[in-house]
């Protein structure tokens, strides 16, 4: 039988070859609704995965018509299916790097991401998939995806809620990669052998 989790009234369906939402995904949520409750602009989740996070905006907020983006067709199918499951109408998948085919302005103002984190391992990435490296690694230091993301041009104006590991880098650092934004840590969250922060950042225009 599928496997398949219940959030806020919303069904998830879960697939081998997708990440399976956890405390990151929880975290995640949990922010948009602290800082997004009451906008009126689309949010755009780019690695959404199964849609755990960007449909249950979708569900909560009907006036929106959202975006989510995901590098992997797996997780854009598994989105559909999950969008197809709770009948959301109000929301675009696009299978895509990042959000490089969209333009600056509006439809940008709001992006969440919660990207592949950890850093690259010789002695173990060749033990996994193309989707699980999608799902987990985030490069040679881990932070390198997030930080394409942050310096795309077509985000300037934009409000980003990204997560970063320390098992890759912490928030001074990356704030100190993006010295021309406003870097805030909206969230910190101790996981035994880790610490994720999730950070708020304002891309000047
Ligand atoms: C840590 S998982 C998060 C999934 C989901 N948002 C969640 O919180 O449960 C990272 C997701 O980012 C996607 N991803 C990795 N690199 C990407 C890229 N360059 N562009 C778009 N999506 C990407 C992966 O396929 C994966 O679904």
């Amino acid at each position: 039988m599928d496997q398949y989790i219940e959030s806020s009234g919303v069904r998830i369906y879960l697939s081998d070859n997708t990440y399976t939402p956890r405390e990151d995904s929880f975290l995640m949520y949990d922010c948009i609704l602290e800082y997004f409750t009451g906008t009126n602009q689309p949010i755009v989740e780019i690695g959404t995965g199964s849609g755990f996070t960007i449909i249950q905006v979708c569900s909560k907020w009907t006036n929106l018509t959202n975006i989510a983006t995901d590098i992997s067709l797996d997780a854009c199918l598994l989105t559909l299916k999950n969008a197809k499951t709770n009948r959301i109408d109000n929301l675009h998948i696009v299978r895509t790097d990042l959000c490089l085919p969209f333009r600056k302005g509006d439809h940008l103002s709001t992006v969440i991401f919660n990207p592949p984190y950890l850093p690259a391992d010789p002695d173990t990435d060749g033990m996994m998939s193309e989707s699980e490296l999608h799902q987990l690694v985030g490069g040679k230091k881990g932070y390198e995806i997030a930080n394409r993301l942050v310096n795309i041009e077509n985000l300037s104006g934009s409000q980003i809620l990204i997560i970063i590991s320390s098992l890759s880098t912490n928030p001074v650092q990356f704030a100190k990669f993006h010295n021309t934004r406003n870097v805030q840590v909206i969230r910190t969250l101790h996981l035994g052998f880790e610490t994720i922060w999730i950070l708020l950042i304002k891309v000047m225009t």
